[in-house]
């Protein structure tokens, strides 16, 4: 039976736009894919994205459209961008998608009639700026930061997942198949956080539901509830599984939504799994075991030196950029240089300069130079070796142990050990021809054996790289393969039928040229150019909103009491020891006032005159450092923002009334 193969990525929230970080994931799904179908596996390879909550709900509000029009809109920001890049995967999944969101109300149903899922009342603090609950620890960090007053105590009904009971379930998946998170050391983050130091009884049960948001998927036969996050993005992988492939055999994720997947994950599945009969506090049946994704695989990030890329900073990097040179170079890039689990630091300078030394150097020479003496000394014929000296018998050696390190590596999903390993092959073959020395060979009949040998050991090795890079650079990759005179596609290709020492089945073809070598200079200038056009469109950033709740009801009489008019101010001065207060004489049209403001942080006295304000006219009189205010000029702020002023039109009158 062929062996099946299943790998997903992430699903991405619509809302934001695509970086490399995103990029990354996906092109590390894309080489597994592609190289796993050179294994001859049956493979389906999963991406898509989250496109429920409050954030779209806000946005599309903001736009006056509905979420739906939102998402539909933004999607294909990624697909478009993954076809781009010639990433391929099999299905594309949106949490949108009828079929998933079935699938979601399916197993909700299902785990409340197993009892995993109850309703209860849900207590915690709420931060009104993130309108998120807030972790006992991020609690305390905003306490410390002098923002406690963002957070309130809420209590609203929810539906738990009772995650807790499946504790020691979850436990012996770690322990006895240590493979379900990788790498190793990610493991044991994850050992940590469901029992740390080794105790039982940390983890709590989990919301799963809300009813302050409206976008999203509603819960069957409770519509004021929405299934929340995690319950609704985790069961894509369900939901959008492609008949007989289940269960995935990697699930790749980011080290920031590794719990996610380690802890809650398994845990909803074993609950979807489990059967009457089965001891939650005994053994950790080996069926469900092979009903759960067999490795969570964890990868760093992508940081711009020390520091995360985010938003704020504006220090992201995005697909564009890296596609400026050409898709097979970004990959190369990304999977040569990160090593699966580890942080790394991007710069353009060693993005490119490790371009031009691999491909346009390394790889793209060595082609090039190999081909053209092909051509030159044997009119393209590929000899076969008669002679064997010490040196080609170690290159020879290493050639033949080359391909299996290679795939013992990426079996291991280690590509970039994978295509170190290649590389330096490669720069010893280098060292191999400036010893050699063809040039001077192909001078003297007495030495053809030697060159023969050679030439065909190069070509040996430029077949091997084609193959075995195809997954990684599918395009250069082809380039190669026909220019060593072969047909077809590498890419179908299988890595059990790749014989080093096979004959050459045809002469070979005018080198292509792979990869043209990097102006770093110039390079940069137009990476500046694609940031500047990048920038230009993109919406502002959305200031967080610091505002006291709304307050209660009144009646439009309680409301005409207030007396509002148009004022003129005519003079201003600051009010001698106070922080705040302005003193300002203001024209009411029908009479002038003293009134006291307290917005001197925000407005200098000569900034004031002349300009025309709002005034509660029948505010009563109040004394303030000994003077006495007759009035209140209205400013808009929010609890952080320093206040506005409101202003009416330069042609409303003083003492217009404001209605
Ligand atoms: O978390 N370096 O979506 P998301 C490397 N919708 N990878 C990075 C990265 C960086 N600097 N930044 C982001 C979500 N990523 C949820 C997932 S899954 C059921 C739901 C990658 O749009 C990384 O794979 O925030 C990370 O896990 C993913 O983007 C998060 O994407
Ligand atoms: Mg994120």
């Amino acid at each position: 039976m062929t062996k099946r193969f299943y790998v997903t990525t992430p699903i991405y929230y619509v809302n934001d736009k695509p970086h490399i970080g995103h990029t990354y994931t996906t092109v590390l799904g894309d080489v597994l894919a592609r190289h796993h179908r050179m294994l001859g596996e049956d493979v389906y390879f999963l991406t898509g994205t989250d496109e429920h909550g409050q954030k779209i709900e806000k946005t599309a509000a903001k736009r006056g459209i509905t979420p739906q029009e939102l998402v539909d809109e933004v999607a294909p920001n990624f697909q478009n961008l993954w076809k781009e890049m010639g990433l391929t995967p099999d299905h594309f999944v949106r949490t949108t998608h009828a079929r998933h969101k079935a699938t979601v109300q399916e197993r909700f149903t299902q785990l409340l009639g197993t009892g995993d899922i109850y309703k209860a009342s849900y207590k915690g603090l709420y931060s009104v700026s993130d309108e998120a609950y807030v972790t006992e620890t991020q609690a305390k960090e905003l306490q410390a930061q002098g923002l406690a007053h963002q957070l309130v105590e809420l209590e609203e009904e929810s539906y738990f997942f009772r995650l807790a009971a499946y504790e020691n379930w979850l436990i012996q998946l770690y322990e006895k198949y240590p493979e379900f998170v990788q790498p190793e050391f990610r493991l044991n983050e994850v050992k940590q956080f469901v029992s740390p130091g080794g105790e039982r009884g940390n983890l709590q049960d989990l919301s799963i539901s809300r009813t302050s948001i409206t976008w999203g998927i509603p819960v069957p036969g409770d519509e004021k509830h929405v299934v929340y996050v995690w319950f609704d993005a985790l069961l894509n992988y369900l939901s959008a599984c492609k008949e007989g492939h289940w269960p995935p055999t990697i699930n790749l994720v980011g080290k920031d939504i590794l719990r996610f997947h380690a802890v809650y994950w398994p845990a909803f599945l074993m609950a979807m799994y489990r059967q009457e009969g089965d001891d939650l506090n005994g053994e950790l049946p080996a069926r469900i075991r092979e009903l759960l994704p067999q490795t969570v695989l964890a990868h760093g990030w992508w940081l711009m030196g020390e520091t995360k890329m985010s938003k704020s900073l504006g220090n992201i990097v995005r697909p564009k950029e890296l596609l400026h040179f050409g898709t097979d170079a970004a990959r190369f890039f990304l999977m040569r240089d990160m090593q699966i689990g580890h942080d790394r630091a991007f710069t353009f300078e060693s993005f490119m300069d490790r371009l031009n030394a691999d491909l346009a150097n390394g790889l793209g020479n060595l082609a090039s130079r190999s081909i053209s003496m092909l051509q030159r000394y044997r009119s393209g014929i590929v000899p076969i070796p008669q002679k064997w000296d010490d040196e080609d018998r170690v290159v020879a050696e290493q050639g033949a142990k080359l391909c299996a390190d290679y795939l013992a590596k990426a079996e291991a999903n280690d590509f970039n050990g994978a295509l170190d390993g290649l590389w330096v092959y490669l720069r010893h073959l280098d060292g191999y021809i400036v010893k050699a020395e063809p040039w001077k060979l192909a001078k003297d009949e007495a030495n053809k054996e030697k060159l023969d040998t050679v030439l065909c050991q190069l070509y040996r090795a430029l077949r091997a790289t084609a193959v075995l890079t195809a997954p990684v650079m599918p395009g250069m990759a082809q380039l190669l393969w026909e220019s060593l005179g072969m047909t077809g596609q590498v890419s179908e290709q299988r890595f059990a039928d790749l014989a080093f020492e096979a004959p050459a089945a045809a002469p070979v073809n005018d080198p292509k040229p792979l990869f043209a070598r990097i102006d770093k200079d110039a390079a940069m200038t137009e990476i500046e150019a694609i940031k500047t056009a990048e920038m230009a469109p993109a919406t502002p950033a959305e200031p967080s909103l610091d505002v006291p709740p709304m307050k209660e009801n009144i009646d439009y009489d309680t409301f005409a009491k207030t007396d509002l008019r148009v004022g003129l101010i005519l003079e201003a001065e600051e009010v001698p020891k106070s922080k705040k207060l302005i003193k300002m004489k203001v024209d009411l049209g029908f009479e002038q006032r003293t009134i006291l403001g307290g917005i001197k942080e925000a407005y200098a006295p000569a900034d004031l005159v002349g300009r025309r304000v709002v005034v509660v006219a029948n505010l009563a009189p109040r004394a303030m450092m000994g003077i006495e205010s007759h009035g209140m000029l209205l400013c808009a702020s929010d609890n952080a923002s320093k206040p506005y002023l409101i202003a009416p039109p330069e042609d409303a009158k003083p003492g217009f009334v404001v209605r």
